[in-house]
């Protein structure tokens, strides 16, 4: 089954193997939410592939406009309770990444955290034009991937994003950085932390 089939997702964060998907850390991941904590510039903020809505929250707790997504129904029910649950507002839709509704954006802010690595080789350009167009002129993105060091095929190789976000994106600057898996977030990954501005 390809990565990229909903159900698979859906029954992930569904518990379907008696336990939450590998990313679920119960925390948003420790790069990002560095990122967070130093602060971003701008209110409207979009989280693209949320799954069940950590750093969604995190950034609504610091008083950012959030929008996020996600294509897994069963993610996006589980974020809005979290949200609801901790009384922060996060506007969560389910949407899929490669036929992004035209409304949605401009963003001043978008986050990515492991949603470009979870798409199919072939898709990342798509995404990535999707990427261009909801950030407005000036807005920073910033995308957490796993790196092709990691244990998995799907990890991305610095020159791969590299290429990706020639066009469109000044002031690349590609980092290595961690990766967090389990319940706990113990088991860690090579990945990188690429920041941008559109
Ligand atoms: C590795 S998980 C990361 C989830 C969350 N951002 C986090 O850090 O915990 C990747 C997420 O991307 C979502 N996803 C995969 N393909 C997608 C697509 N085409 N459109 C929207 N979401 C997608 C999955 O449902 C999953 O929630």
């Amino acid at each position: 089954m390809p990565r990229n089939e909903i159900g698979e997702y859906d029954a992930m964060y569904g518990g379907e193997d008696g336990k939450p998907p590998p990313w679920e850390i119960g925390q948003a991941q420790p790069a990002l939410a560095a990122v967070v904590e130093a602060g971003v510039e701008g209110q409207r903020v979009l989280d693209a592939g949320c799954g069940s809505g950590e750093l969604s929250i995190l950034l609504a707790s610091k008083g950012h406009q959030v929008t996020a997504f996600d294509f897994s129904a069963v993610a996006i029910e589980q974020a809005r309770a979290k949200a609801a649950a901790r009384g922060v507002a996060v506007d969560f839709h389910v949407a899929d990444a490669l036929a992004l509704p035209e409304e949605f954006g401009p963003f001043d802010v978008v986050f990515d955290s492991g949603l470009l690595h979870s798409l199919l080789r072939p898709e990342h350009p798509t995404y990535v034009a999707t990427l261009r167009r909801v950030c407005d002129p000036g807005a920073s993105l910033h995308l957490l991937s796993m790196s092709d060091e990691a244990e998995f095929d799907h990890g991305l190789a610095k020159e791969q994003l590299e290429q990706l976000f020639a066009d469109g994106f000044t002031d690349v600057r590609i980092e290595p950085t961690t990766v967090h898996a389990g319940t706990t977030g113990s088991f860690t990954m090579p990945g990188w932390l690429l920041s941008a501005t559109r």
